[in-house]
């Protein structure tokens, strides 16, 4: 008797389950390998926003699935799985992505992954900025304490993956009333879209980030007068 993992295993040994990285969104930052994986598809699966980025070359061939529900999606993989998948992600296939799940429900070993530029790297370029020092996480739908992280001395500062609840002026606030000063705060939205834009302001100034918020990327930045000196 083998399990599913096995079985999985040995049905996509030569038909993996490609997972492309959409890099930040615009389709100019598609990879060569990741444009292969989604013109070769006989499905692609990704959410609406990222297969309307996608839609030159998408063809009406192809099947299209639109992330909706985890576990429905892990039942049509199973379904489906002697055929060719592409699975669009946002960002780097390994940064706060799908891949974790995938593998837990279904089996490293059959995913092909082609990784990409995470948004935070794009907006570190755009900066014309190094991100080496800086420390990775993410308050998309998660916890992370990051008035406790900001005050490390090891780090020139932080990047924060943000949701709707946990957006630029409810984390500023909080670090402003928690006493941190010294801190430029740097919030990138739509990046690599038509309708980019780029906040940079002194955390003193968090009150002008009290308005509705796009996708976002949150650079908190140790030191003042940035881009002024
Ligand atoms: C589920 S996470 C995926 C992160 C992705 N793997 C990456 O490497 O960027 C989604 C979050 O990524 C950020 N994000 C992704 N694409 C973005 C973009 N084009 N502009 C701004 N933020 C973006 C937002 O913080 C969004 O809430």
């Amino acid at each position: 008797m083998i399990t599913i993992k096995e079985w999985l295993v040995n049905v996509v040994q030569l038909n993996k389950i490609n997972v492309v990285g959409l890099g930040p969104g615009n389709i100019k930052y598609l990879s060569t390998a990741g444009i292969d994986c989604i013109k070769q598809a006989e499905i692609i699966i990704g959410s609406t926003r990222q297969l309307s980025d996608l839609k030159t070359i998408i063809s009406e061939k192809q099947e299209i699935y639109i992330l909706g529900k985890l576990n429905e999606l892990i039942t049509y993989l199973k379904e489906n799985v002697e055929r060719k998948i592409t699975i669009i992600v946002s960002g780097d296939t390994g940064y706060y992505s799908l891949v974790p799940y995938l593998s837990k429900n279904l089996s490293k070993n059959i995913l092909n992954i082609i990784p990409n530029i995470s948004s935070y790297q794009y907006l570190f370029s755009k900066l014309g900025e190094n991100w080496q020092n800086f420390r990775l996480a993410s308050v998309h739908g998660r916890e992370f304490d990051y008035i406790k992280n900001i005050n490390d001395e090891d780090i020139e500062g932080l990047v924060l993956l943000t949701d709707d609840i946990q957006n630029p002026y409810e984390i500023t606030k909080k670090l402003y009333n928690n006493g941190i000063r010294n801190l430029t705060v740097i919030v990138g939205e739509n990046l690599s879209y038509d309708n980019e834009k780029i906040t940079i302001l002194e955390i003193e100034d968090y009150k002008k980030l009290n308005r509705k918020f796009d996708m976002n990327v949150l650079i908190l930045k140790k030191g003042e007068n940035y881009g002024k000196k």
